[in-house]
């Protein structure tokens, strides 16, 4: 399927999960299987040859980096929400569009020096990436790049991510 089109299954829901905030849901985009496979095909051209590992961000992000490390021949390393890993390497706590969340990185999976590239499906504020950056980081990571399916402008992950190589599929 053209990339267009795919991006095109994006369904927009007005005030969820709370009144004022136009939600943008990937789920039509996730279960179409030409429209998922055009865009994790773009996603994969995002990642450049020097990554060694992709860090998948909870939830959306495993099924992006899981699908982009299959096609690259890259593994992921999964960046979670508290309370799910055995052991932790570290953790960053960080404001969302909503409310406030947490990431955590599992221990002994990320290598200092690993080049790594983060996979996500929306940047919105970009509290989510950059505390995935900081926490790969911390690790000893050298992160690469962000590639995301979609962007929201007007929330300026962008700028949080500054001097950072950004990759959005589509920018709304
Ligand atoms: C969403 C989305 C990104 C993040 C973007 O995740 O998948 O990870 O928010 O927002 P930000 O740029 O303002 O940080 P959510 O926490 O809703 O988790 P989910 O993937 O488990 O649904
Ligand atoms: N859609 C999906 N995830 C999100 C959004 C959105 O509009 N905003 C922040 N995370």
């Amino acid at each position: 399927m053209d990339l267009d089109k795919a991006l095109g299954l994006i369904a927009e829901v007005p005030d969820f999960p709370e009144p004022g905030v136009l939600f943008r849901d990937l789920s039509p985009l996730f279960a179409d299987g030409p429209g998922f496979a055009a865009v994790v095909d773009a996603l994969a051209a995002t990642i450049g040859p020097e990554a060694e590992l992709l860090a998948g961000v909870e939830a959306r992000g495993f099924l992006l980096a899981a699908a982009v490390g299959y096609a690259r021949g890259l593994g992921v390393v999964l960046v979670r929400k508290p309370g799910k890993l055995p052991s932790v390497a570290g953790r960053v706590d960080y404001a969302l569009e909503y409310g406030t969340a947490s990431v955590e990185l599992p221990a002994g999976v990320v290598h200092p020096g690993a080049r790594v590239a983060v996979i996500d499906d929306v940047l919105a504020t970009g509290g989510t990436v950059a505390a995935t950056v900081k926490l790969l980081e911390d690790a000893g990571a050298d992160v690469g790049g962000v590639s995301v399916v979609l962007e929201l402008g007007a929330l300026g992950g962008r700028a949080v991510l500054a001097g950072r190589q950004v990759s959005a599929l589509q920018v709304v």
